[in-house]
C-alpha cells in the first residue's frame, strides 16, 4: 500500500514531550496546542536505547487531555508486539526503528490498525536501509542525534542523508514526509528544512523556553523563511 496519509506538503513543528515535566504532561500538551496540532511522544524501553520513558498507559491517559496528532516514536526492540496497545491508547502515527528488523511485518501491523506509518534511521544507518520501504510508509524519521536522551548536539553529518532521501522521494513522486529529531533549534531547523525535512521534532528548544508556544511559533517562522529563501535561489 502506498503511503498517502500525511503527504509531502505537510509541514509541522512537533514538540517532544521528553523535554517537558513528566508530572505535568497534560499541561505540556496544552502549552503548545495553539501553535501546533502535533505532539512527539518518545517511547523508550531500556533495551534499544539506555533509557525508559512512556508506554501505552501514559499515552492513553494523555489522550483524554489532548486532541493533537500523537506521533509515537518507538525506540523499542519489539515494536510489533505493542502496535495494538499504542493504537488502542490513541496513537495516530507510530514510527519504528529500521535497526530492529521485521520492517515489513511491523509496517503491515501498523496499517492493519489504521495508524500512519513511520520508519526511523539512526544517524549511522544508511538511507539505503529505508529505500525499499518508501512506498509503504508515510514518514521517514532521520535521527539527527543517537536516540535515548534529549538535549544532545545536532549531528551535522546527517544532512547529506536528508538531501538524498528528499531527492529519492521527489524523484519517485512519493507521499512521504521527512522528519528530523534531535538537536533541532532555530539554526538546525533551517538547515534541515533546506535539505528536505518538513516535520521538526523539538524538545529542549520548545520546553526549556519560558513560552513553549512562542518557541513553536518562532521555529515555524524560521523554517518558512528558510524555505522562501531557498525557493528564490
Ligand atoms: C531522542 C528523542 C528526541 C528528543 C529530542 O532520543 O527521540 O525526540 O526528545 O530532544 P531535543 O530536541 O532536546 O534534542
Ligand atoms: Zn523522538
Amino acid at each position: 500500500m502506498s503511503g498517502t496519509v500525511l503527504g509531502r506538503d505537510l509541514f509541522k513543528v512537533n514538540p517532544s514531550l521528553l523535554a517537558s515535566d513528566f508530572a505535568e504532561l497534560a499541561e505540556a500538551a496544552r502549552a503548545v496546542a495553539d501553535e501546533t496540532d502535533w505532539l512527539h511522544i518518545d517511547v523508550m524501553d531500556g533495551h534499544f536505547v539506555p533509557n525508559l520513558t512512556i508506554g501505552p498507559p501514559v499515552v492513553a491517559s494523555l489522550r483524554a487531555h489532548s486532541r493533537a496528532f500523537f506521533d509515537c516514536h518507538l525506540m523499542i526492540t519489539n515494536p510489533g508486539e505493542l502496535i495494538d496497545a499504542f493504537a488502542k491508547a490513541g496513537a495516530n502515527l507510530t514510527t519504528m526503528h529500521a535497526e530492529v528488523g521485521l520492517i515489513k511485518e511491523v509496517i503491515a501491523e501498523m496499517r492493519a490498525h489504521g495508524l500512519a506509518v513511520g520508519l526511523a534511521l539512526n544517524p549511522d544507518t544508511p538511507f539505503e536501509v529505508a529505500e525499499p520501504h518508501l512506498e509503504s510508509i508515510d514518514l521517514l524519521l532521520l535521527m539527527t542525534v543517537f536516540p535515548g536522551f534529549g538535549g544532545q548536539g545536532f549531528i551535522e553529518s546527517v544532512l547529506p542523508k536528508i538531501e538524498k532521501a528528499y531527492e529519492a522521494i521527489t524523484r519517485r513522486n512519493l507521499d512521504v514526509v521527512i522528519e528530523v529529531d534531535g538537536g533541532i533549534d532555530a539554526h538546525t531547523a533551517a538547515t534541515t528544512a533546506c535539505a528536505g525535512a518538513r516535520v521538526f521534532v523539538a524538545g529542549t528548544a520548545v520546553y526549556s523556553e519560558p513560552s513553549p508556544s512562542g518557541a513553536v511559533r518562532a521555529l515555524r517562522r524560521v523554517v518558512e523563511k528558510a524555505l522562501r529563501a531557498a525557493e528564490k535561489k
